[in-house]
């Protein structure tokens, strides 16, 4: 099976482009890429553990060894390109966001069949960005040529998860590959909805600090300028002879 980008990654390439073009933000991003091939790696460690397909544990403990690999080798050109390990910059993630690590997958709730269309959906939509990030990383050859290696075994990973479906589920691989992807609408539209709350929560505050606060200072100004200057004489008509 050959890797192809989505629609969404095509159009997108000029962004890619962009996010690809600054050396630190680079850097950056393959340490983050990093981190998620090492997350991928344990949790399909995890479903070889717990698959009882002797073929599945093999070739899952070869993905999960592809998988450790790639952090290594994003890990190590991450470094190469890195000038300074301070300095944060905007890596714009939602848009160039590689591996998913999964989606942070409970692999413990799923069974064979729906992990293998989880795997396939995911690994066929990392292998399609990976397409687009070697074809917009002109200016850098060496990690075009990383991720042309890596994407090989994407390309494996996307080619077994979907024949071993085939072998386990032949009637039904259709709708486990359906469920898979609703799942995955679900968790883009939760990030999507975390981005848009965290951005209305920015906003909203940005609105009660510089608008709605400015507007209780003047009024406590205005008040206090109404208020007497030093000692201001006790009420009068105080009694002792009760308590208030
Ligand atoms: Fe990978
Ligand atoms: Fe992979």
């Amino acid at each position: 099976m050959r890797a192809a980008p989505s629609t969404v990654d095509l159009l997108l390439t000029p962004v890619h482009r962009w996010v690809w073009a600054d050396v630190q933000r680079r850097a950056h991003k393959m340490l983050r890429f990093s981190e998620t091939e090492a997350d991928g790696a344990r949790d399909i460690t995890r479903a070889a553990e717990i698959t009882r397909d002797p073929t599945l544990r093999r070739l899952y403990l070869r993905h999960a060894d592809d998988e450790q690999r790639h952090a290594c080798l994003f890990k190590r050109r991450g470094r190469e390109l890195l000038d300074s390990p301070q300095g944060r910059v905007f890596e714009a993630n939602w848009l160039a966001p590689g591996e998913r690590g999964l989606d942070d997958l409970d692999v413990g709730t799923e069974n064979d069949e729906s992990l293998l269309a989880f795997l396939h959906l995911s690994e066929k939509a990392a292998a399609g960005r990976f397409v687009v990030y070697g074809k917009v990383l002109d200016c850098d050859p060496q990690t075009r040529a990383m991720f042309a290696r890596i994407l090989e075994d994407e390309e494996f990973h996307m080619t077994y998860t979907r024949k071993q479906l085939a072998r386990l589920s032949p009637r039904r691989q259709g709708l486990r590959l359906w469920q898979a992807r609703a799942g995955r609408i679900w968790k883009a539209y939760l990030r999507l909805a975390t981005a848009l709350a965290a951005l209305l929560g920015t906003v909203m505050l940005a609105v009660q600090y510089f608008l709605i606060l400015p507007l209780f200072v003047v009024l406590a100004r205005r008040a206090a300028r109404r208020e007497p200057e030093g000692f201001v004489p006790s009420r009068a008509g105080l009694t002792l002879e009760r308590q208030y």
